[in-house]
């Protein structure tokens, strides 16, 4: 006899500022196969910090994705992050889940700089208080209702249906998990430098111990680029990727590159040495992903500032896909695009 009921499947939808990144996990007795992947880049200011400007455009780019890749399944997990979004590990006296759930919008509401009403508040149970055994560490989330309800809205209207939404960091380690075993007690960063923002989520033990969006991406580099060389957002991209454009001075592309990459390091240094100077902990072990962690010579200038091992993390390194359906050197060269929508794909409805 068939089960009654199956798993449901979702697709991940990673709705980023430069680009939406849809991918479909097929998973079979743990193990993950690829069903469908694809990218739908988005206008200029289709989203701004976070907030979705061009409502209409967001739809459409994410109607032709779902027609282009035929997608049967409606139900999505996306993502948030940046500063409608607060994320704090904080420690209660020791309690249960079920004791916790009535009274968690009471205890938030000293943590979030919001109104209350304002925000819908969720959490997680870490465990018990390392130092303290009669406290229980809870990570605290707390998201703007408004901006919950621009995304479900906009999932909507692209006839879908919003099924989890899920936090930036929080995919990415989802990514982690299902690719990687990390040693015990190894402290790892993981960082996705995207277009407007860079996500950094510092994992020991399969917990997240510390999380921060820097406000910095790619697009800094672009925005130098076009005002160090006189040319529009487009030609800063193409010549961002190493792409030539007759008349333009090497030298000096080069030296804007380098600079703002360096900014952009010095950011997540600042980021990773607070983390480590408040914990008395080294992390060891920094994962890259996002499409501006491909900017040439970025990576080499994190691993200098750092003394951490630094790798481009691969969100399909576990995925099995059929070589006739996708070819080895554009999910090579997409995957570092990939590593939330991986994360979101591996969610279950109702889990
Ligand atoms: N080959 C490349 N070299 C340098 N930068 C690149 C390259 N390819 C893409 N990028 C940059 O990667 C960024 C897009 O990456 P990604 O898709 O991860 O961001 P996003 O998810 O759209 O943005 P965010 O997460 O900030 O909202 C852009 O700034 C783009 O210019
Ligand atoms: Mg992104």
């Amino acid at each position: 006899m068939l089960p009654l009921f199956y798993p449901k499947n979702l697709i991940g939808l990673d709705i980023g500022t430069s680009a939406v990144k849809l991918i479909e996990l097929d998973e079979i007795k743990g193990s993950y196969k690829l069903k469908n992947f694809g990218v739908a880049k988005l206008p200029k200011e289709t989203i701004v910090n976070g907030v979705v400007i061009n409502a209409d455009a967001l739809v459409q780019s994410i109607k032709n994705l779902t027609s282009n890749l035929k997608i049967n399944c409606k139900n999505v997990a996306i993502s948030i992050s940046g500063h409608p979004v607060i994320i704090k590990k904080i420690s209660l006296p020791f309690m249960t889940e079920d004791e916790l759930e009535p009274i968690i919008e009471t205890e938030a509401e000293q943590y979030i700089p919001f109104d209350v009403e304002e925000v819908n508040v969720d959490f997680q149970m870490l465990g018990v208080n390392e130092e303290n055994p009669e406290e229980i560490d809870v990570m605290l989330v707390a998201a703007k209702k408004a901006m919950i309800e621009e995304y479900t809205d906009v999932i909507q209207n692209s006839g879908l249906k919003t099924s989890i939404i899920d936090i930036d960091v929080f995919a990415l380690e989802n990514m982690f998990e299902i690719n990687y075993t990390a040693e015990e007690n190894e402290i790892i960063a993981l960082i996705d430098i995207g277009a407007s923002v860079t996500n950094i989520n510092i994992v020991k033990n399969s917990v997240s111990i510390f999380n921060r969006d820097v406000f910095l991406g790619g697009n800094q580099i672009t925005e130098e680029i076009q005002k160090d060389l006189s040319v529009s957002f487009e030609e800063a991209e193409i010549l961002k990727t190493g792409e030539k454009i007759e008349g333009i001075n090497n030298e000096i592309l080069n030296q804007t590159i380098a600079k703002s990459s360096s900014s952009i390091a010095r950011e997540i240094q600042r980021t990773l040495d607070f983390f480590a100077g408040s914990n008395y902990s080294e992390i060891q072990h920094i994962y890259l992903s996002g499409g501006g962690s491909k900017t040439k010579g970025l990576k080499e200038i994190i691993e200098e500032k750092t003394s951490s091992i630094v790798e481009f993390a691969d969100p399909f390194k576990s995925i099995e896909y059929n070589r006739k359906n996708f070819d080895t050197e554009y999910i090579k060269d997409v995957s570092l695009f990939a590593a939330v929508g991986v994360g979101l794909a591996t969610r279950k409805i109702g889990d």
